[in-house]
């Protein structure tokens, strides 16, 4: 996560939609932004009018989301889901794969457990993964040029050029570069490791922490998720 370039290289799409949808179909009130970055989607959700906690750890991501309309009306934490308070919420989501992150099974389970405590009773935990199934990173892999964006503090051009470094032990590792494209000075580089779950490793880790009702959606269709799908978004009840 580059906050500096992230909204602009990540636009509003129908998998934003299908949050909100989601969401209100779940009938909540309630919700922990758990990953919320730069508050993309967490803003919408106060615009909503729902009661929103949103936690990231990366103090950057959580200064871009605060100067944001909306988001005084957001409790920001600069944390993760051991900062969670018990028994607090109607809802917990996290956005845009942030799933992926964990890239241990211990970090994983982690934070399903600091989930399964933080929600209500009756409480919906929604995420959505990428499949392995669908090797999305082999699309990436021939996508080699940069992304542009401009320096929202100085009006520069920049170029957002990626590297890969493949795949080992289901953790697909890349690196991003922003650079001026001006001058071709780095501004700012990182690395980035995703891990990617199957749909039975996903669902059998919600089941051992308790959590019922267990649904699969695929994709942004409300549709039941299909072997290929590019997409698991997985919703689960305390
Ligand atoms: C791809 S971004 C998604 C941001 C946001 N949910 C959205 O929809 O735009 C992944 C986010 O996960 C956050 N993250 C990394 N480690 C985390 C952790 N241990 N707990 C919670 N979030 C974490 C990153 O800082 C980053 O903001």
């Amino acid at each position: 996560m580059i906050p500096l370039v992230y909204d602009q290289v990540n636009a509003w799409g129908k998998d934003d939609e299908f949050f909100l949808a989601l969401l209100k179909k779940s009938d909540v009130k309630t919700i922990a932004d758990l990953g919320c970055g730069t508050g993309r989607l967490t803003t919408h959700f106060a615009a909503a009018n729902y009661e929103v906690t949103a936690i990231d750890p990366n103090a950057e991501a959580i200064g871009v989301a605060k100067g944001k309309a909306s988001s005084g009306a957001v409790k920001w934490i600069v944390g993760d889901s051991t900062d969670l308070p018990a028994n607090a919420f109607d809802a917990i989501i996290m956005t845009a794969n942030v799933a992926q992150v964990f890239l241990t099974e211990e970090s994983w389970e982690a934070v399903v457990a600091d989930a399964y405590r933080a929600l209500k009773p009756g409480g919906h935990f929604i995420f959505d993964t990428r499949n392995p199934l669908a090797k999305v990173w082999e699309e990436w892999e021939k996508d080699t040029t940069p992304d542009l964006a401009e320096n929202p503090e100085t009006g520069e051009p920049l170029e957002i050029w990626t590297t890969y470094d493949g795949m080992a032990d289901n953790v697909f590792t890349f690196y991003e570069t922003v650079k001026n494209a001006n001058t071709g000075d780095i501004v700012v580089r990182e690395k980035m490791e995703l891990k990617f779950r199957t749909r039975e490793a996903i669902r059998d880790s919600l089941e051992q922490a308790n959590f019922s009702q267990v649904h699969v959606y695929g994709d942004w269709e409300f549709e039941e998720a299909e072997q290929e799908a590019h997409s698991f978004i997985f919703h689960g009840v305390k």
